[in-house]
C-alpha cells in the first residue's frame, strides 16, 4: 500500500518475567513457537550464554525481522518457517532430542496490526486478508463474504465473546459483498446498538478478532501443540505461554493443569489411585499479568496473561 512503511516495530510483553524464567533451565536449546521480530528471543539470547535458540513463525516478513535482529548471536540461532505444531517434527530434524524451554507468544504481532496491507486493522482501511501466512489460501474476505449468517454468528460469538453476534452477521450478509476492512469496519459499527458503542474500545475489536482467529486457525491446533510441547522438554526443561485472549487462556490454562495433574480423574483431596502421572509443576497457581507500569508504556500488553511450568525431574 502506497507509503507504507516496512520497518517491522514489535515490543515484546513482559520481557523480563521471560527473562527469569529461562535463566533457570539446564543448557540446551530453547524454542520460541512464534519469534515475531526476535524480541523475546533477542532477551534470552543475551541474559543467557548456555542457551540457543529456534524461532518458528509462520509469517515470512516476521522471520525476515527476527533474522536480522537475531543475526549477532550467530549459530546459537536457527530459524524456520513454519506453523508451531509442526515444533516436535522440526526440533527432531534438526538433531535435537529434548529441549530446555518453548516459548508461546501468541496472537498477531504490532507489524501485522499495524500495516494496512495486511488487512488486520480496524482502523486503517486496507484489503480483507487477515493472513499471518500469506502462502494460505484462506483469507477474511472469505469468511466475510462466504460464511452461512450462522456460521458468521458463531465465529463472532465464540472466538470474539460478541454480544451481538447475531445482529452483526445479519448485517454482513446484508452488506455483501465486503472488500476492505474500512467497510467490514463500519458495517460491524452500524450493527451494533448506539449505547453499546460507547464501552469496550472499538466497537469493531471483538469482530476483526475473531475473524481473525477463524482465518488463521489459531484455537485448532493449539492445544496438542502445547501438550506436545510439554513432551518435547527435558528435565527442570520450562514452558512459558503469554496468551491475549480468554479463548486461548483457557486453553493453556487447561492444558498445563493437566500436565500438572498427568490427566489424574480421582476425586480432589483424596489420593491418586488411577495411575496418573504429573509431568510438570506450575510456576505459580494462576497467570501472571503486567505491571500497571508496563501497561501504561505498551497498552497492547494489557491483555497478556503469563503461565508457565517446569518439566519434573521424575516425569515419565
Ligand atoms: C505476538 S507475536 C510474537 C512477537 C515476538 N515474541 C517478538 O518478541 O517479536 C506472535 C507471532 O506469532 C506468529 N504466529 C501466530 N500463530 C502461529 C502459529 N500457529 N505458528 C507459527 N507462528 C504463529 C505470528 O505470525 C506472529 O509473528
Amino acid at each position: 500500500m502506497a507509503g507504507e512503511s516496512t520497518t517491522y516495530v514489535h515490543h515484546p510483553v513482559m520481557v523480563r518475567e521471560i527473562e527469569a524464567i529461562f535463566g533457570k533451565v539446564p543448557p540446551g536449546v530453547v524454542v520460541d513457537a512464534t519469534v515475531g521480530g526476535g524480541g523475546h528471543a533477542a532477551v534470552v539470547l543475551q541474559a543467557h550464554p548456555h542457551l540457543s535458540v529456534i524461532g518458528l513463525d509462520q509469517d515470512g516478513s516476521a522471520l525476515e525481522a527476527a533474522a536480522a535482529r537475531l543475526q549477532p548471536f550467530g549459530d546459537r540461532v536457527t530459524l524456520r518457517r513454519s506453523r508451531f505444531d509442526q515444533m516436535s517434527a522440526i526440533v527432531h530434524d534438526l538433531g535435537y532430542g529434548k529441549v530446555a524451554g518453548v516459548l508461546f507468544d501468541l496472537g498477531v504481532s504490532s507489524p501485522q496490526l499495524d500495516l494496512p496491507s495486511r488487512g488486520f486493522s480496524y482502523r486503517n482501511d486496507g484489503p480483507l486478508d487477515m493472513r499471518m501466512d500469506e502462502r494460505q489460501p484462506r483469507t477474511a474476505a472469505d469468511v466475510v463474504n462466504g460464511y452461512e449468517e450462522g456460521e458468521l454468528a458463531r465465529v463472532l460469538r465464540e472466538l470474539g465473546d460478541e454480544r451481538f453476534a447475531p445482529r452483526i452477521a445479519k448485517a454482513i450478509v446484508a452488506a455483501r459483498p465486503l472488500e476492505t476492512t474500512g467497510q467490514l469496519a463500519d458495517v460491524v459499527r452500524s450493527a451494533i446498538p448506539a449505547g453499546a458503542r460507547r464501552t469496550g474500545g472499538h466497537p469493531a475489536k471483538r469482530s476483526f478478532q475473531a475473524i481473525r482467529i477463524e482465518v488463521n486457525e489459531e484455537l485448532t491446533t493449539l492445544g496438542d501443540t502445547i501438550d506436545g510441547a510439554v513432551d518435547l522438554l527435558q528435565p527442570r526443561g520450562r514452558i512459558a505461554v503469554l496468551a491475549y485472549h480468554s479463548g486461548e487462556d483457557r486453553i493453556v490454562k487447561d492444558r498445563l493443569r493437566n500436565a500438572e495433574t498427568g490427566g489424574c480423574v480421582c476425586p480432589p483431596g483424596l489420593p491418586c489411585v488411577c495411575g496418573a502421572t504429573p509431568k510438570v509443576k506450575l510456576l505459580r497457581k494462576g497467570a501472571r499479568k503486567p505491571t500497571v507500569a508496563e501497561v501504561s508504556a505498551n497498552p497492547r500488553a494489557e491483555s497478556a496473561r503469563l503461565r508457565a511450568a517446569e518439566r519434573l525431574e521424575d516425569a515419565a
